[in-house]
């Protein structure tokens, strides 16, 4: 992404550890990007590599025991970690806004789906009821949903899960921000409506040209809706480049064992050939490359010391076997 696009949102060494007791464990371990006007970044990695974390921090939603324990988040220039938690209430789902892994959990079961999205609309702008009301009907044909006036008067277990997350959009959307961030809904949903999902948004991000971060364990979809792809592992983030590039050659040996695996589900492969062993657990290893462990090409320098995040050619890729290291 080029440092001439007006960035909408700027993540500066973002850290977040958890404290049980204690222990201090640090799951984020320093992450930064910048997110242009109207582009989307895809946030991509296993399970467990704070995908999640990056995302509720961004909206300052940790759950208990986690803090934010040292960079910047800028909104608009806007310092979130410096805002009053009153002002910070203020710009969620005004400027920035989410969509949940789990619907569930951010549906309201006992509100009518109408009342929930007039509700929101209302809380944050000064327009009659009537006009909140046809701006949740026309959001929720945008979003797919078939009688949608009749719908309104429906309560979120009356719909599918697809059908909830197509509402959780029309609720992210409903006071038009400037960056959404959809976590990918990883239960209940089979790959084929995520991706009917990740499509719907990318189509409606398009049409309003707000930006977006799409979190996401399906690559091929991202190579299809992403700019920009920052891959994280084990907290860090290894590998960060344009989509084409990423897909076209990617850089760092995780990646590299990553998109391995897509090609091998596209052929059919019996045997997928993914990457040997586990991700870390929290806090490991404590020195280091993350991926040392995992890591095919890897020798002592990369267990003993965490290799910096190198620039190449716009890129950026954290690997000794790379760049100047090489
Ligand atoms: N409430 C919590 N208390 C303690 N540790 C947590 C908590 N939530 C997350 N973590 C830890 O933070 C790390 C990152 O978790 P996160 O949920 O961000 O992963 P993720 O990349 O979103 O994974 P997934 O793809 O499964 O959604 C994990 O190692 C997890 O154990
Ligand atoms: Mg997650």
């Amino acid at each position: 992404m080029s440092t001439r696009e007006e960035t909408v949102l700027s993540v500066e060494n973002l850290q977040v550890a958890f404290r049980d007791g204690g222990d201090i464990t640090p799951v984020l371990r320093g992450v930064s990007y910048r997110l242009p006007k109207g582009q989307v970044l895809a946030v991509v990695g296993e399970s467990g590599c704070g995908k999640t974390v990056h995302a509720l921090s961004l909206l300052n939603l940790l759950p208990p025991g986690g803090q934010i324990t040292g960079g910047h988040i800028y909104l608009d220039g806007q310092d979130l970690l410096a805002l009053p938690p009153e002002a910070l209430r203020r710009l969620r789902g005004a400027k920035i806004s989410m969509i949940f892994q789990d619907p569930m959990t951010s549906l309201n079961p006992i509100r009518t789906v109408g009342k929930q999205l007039v509700e929101t609309i209302l809380a944050h702008e000064n327009i009659s009821k009537l006009r909140a009301r046809a701006r949740a009907v026309s959001l929720l044909k945008k979003v797919g949903i078939e009688n949608a006036r009749q719908r309104m008067n429906e309560y979120p277990f009356q719909f599918s899960g697809g059908q909830r997350q197509r509402i959780m959009i029309a609720l992210a959307l409903c006071l038009h921000p400037q960056v959404l961030i959809a976590d990918e809904p990883t239960t209940a949903l089979d790959v084929t409506i995520q991706a009917q999902i990740l499509r719907l948004i990318k189509k409606l991000q398009r049409q309003s040209g707000m930006s977006a971060v799409f979190i996401t364990h399906n690559l091929a979809i991202v190579a299809e809706v992403a700019d920009e792809v920052m891959v994280l592992y084990g907290g860090c983030c290894v590998e960060k480049a344009p989509a084409a590039e990423l897909f076209a050659r990617p850089l760092h040996p995780y990646t590299q064992g990553l998109l391995h695996s897509l090609v091998s589900l596209k052929k059919k492969v019996e045997v997928l050939p993914a990457i040997e062993g586990y991700p870390p657990a929290p806090g490991e290893p404590k020195t280091g490359c993350p991926f040392a462990p995992r890591c095919p090409h890897a020798f002592e320098k990369c267990r003993l010391q965490m290799p910096p995040l190198t620039q190449e050619n716009g890129r950026e890729v954290r690997c000794w076997l790379r760049g100047t290291h090489a």
